[in-house]
């Protein structure tokens, strides 16, 4: 099927490829089931289902930047009780991907709660922990908070026998070290990471442009940011990574592979070409096969090599 070995294995998640939505970024229903073939994905990941209810944030959600755009929507969600109850997640078992189900909530019990709900369901593979959405109350915090954040991972590795994904946010000091925490606490794979807190001003209105004051940045104007984030954590964690923002086109995820990431996700760049994440996976192996690699692991950090400090100019 591919001309190089693009799969990705973390723990009993098994994808063909490494390429994959971003939460919030890309769903499937049945009309756009039509227009992108899903099946060529390695894995659906689905809009970050909430603990319980939410009608997300006021509008205007969603505002274009200069090379990228923010979005402040909020986490709309039916909860996950009326998610389960709807047997949503059957629904994606007409499609030959593994599915990862992202969860959010308010409290590390939220999320353990959550977990308990979901375990033994034979409809997903993993579960991705959304941890750092900047548009919810306390979504900065779990991940910002290195004790909130440890007890929310380890206590959720104790409810759950999933692959546990744990998404971190951009916006703290040092992620290496969440990376780190995270790892220790039973994570058994990273996305780094979310959006970047920002804020755009309407001066026509002379007032904030989103409808919840400050919104996540996202797009190709992160892709450095979160590049150099990726960089520092596979430093410091065994787990494999998997880079998300900005990714535009098949070069920047082999720069995300080349810092260290083991697999990609693609959010803002649908919006832009829903054909990319197909271009991204044969942009990728083209690009094996044609330098001569056999397999996606042979590039993971190449250009990182671990325990060197010399040219990575911030090593804390
Ligand atoms: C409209 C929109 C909705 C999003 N919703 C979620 C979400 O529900 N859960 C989540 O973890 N991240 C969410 N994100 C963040 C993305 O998953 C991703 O981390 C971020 O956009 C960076 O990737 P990108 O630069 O490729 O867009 C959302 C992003 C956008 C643009």
């Amino acid at each position: 099927m591919y001309k190089t070995d693009i799969s990705v294995k973390i723990k009993s998640l098994e994808m063909k490829n490494p390429v994959m939505p971003a939460s919030g970024a890309y769903d499937y229903f049945e009309d756009n089931a039509n227009v992108f073939p899903m099946n060529t994905l390695g894995a659906i990941m689905l809009k970050s289902i909430h603990r319980r209810e939410r009608f997300g944030n006021p509008p205007p959600r969603i505002a274009e930047i200069t090379a990228g755009m923010m979005n402040s929507v909020g986490i709309p969600s039916v909860g996950i009780d009326k998610f389960l109850a709807e047997n949503q997640p059957e629904k994606y078992a007409v499609l030959d991907v593994p599915v990862i189900i992202s969860i959010s909530g308010n409290s590390p019990e939220d999320y353990v709660e959550i977990c308990q709900m979901l375990e033994g369901n034979p409809y997903l593979a993993a579960i991705e922990m959304n941890l750092s959405c900047p548009n919810v109350g306390t979504g900065l915090q779990l991940s910002s908070d290195e004790v909130l954040l440890g007890r929310t991972v380890q206590a959720c590795r104790y409810m759950s026998s999933f692959p546990l994904i744990v998404k971190l946010s951009p916006n703290v000091t040092h992620l290496k070290k969440m990376a780190q925490i995270a790892e220790e606490c039973g994570a058994d794979a990273l996305t780094i990471a979310n959006t970047y807190m920002g804020l755009k001003i309407d001066i026509k209105k002379r007032k904030p442009w989103l409808g919840n004051t400050t919104g996540g940045v996202s797009g190709p104007a992160i892709k450095p940011l979160t590049l150099y984030h990726v960089f520092q954590a596979y430093r410091a964690v065994t787990i494999p990574i998997i880079g998300c923002g900005g990714i535009m086109g098949w070069e920047d995820a082999i720069e995300y592979f080349m810092a260290g990431a083991s697999a990609v996700q693609v959010g803002a760049g649908n919006f832009v070409n829903p054909m990319l994440m197909k271009e991204v996976i044969d942009g990728i192996d083209n690009y094996l096969d044609q330098n001569g690699f056999h397999s996606l692991k042979d590039i993971v950090g190449i250009a990182n090599q671990k325990g060197s400090s010399a040219e990575c100019g911030c090593n804390l």
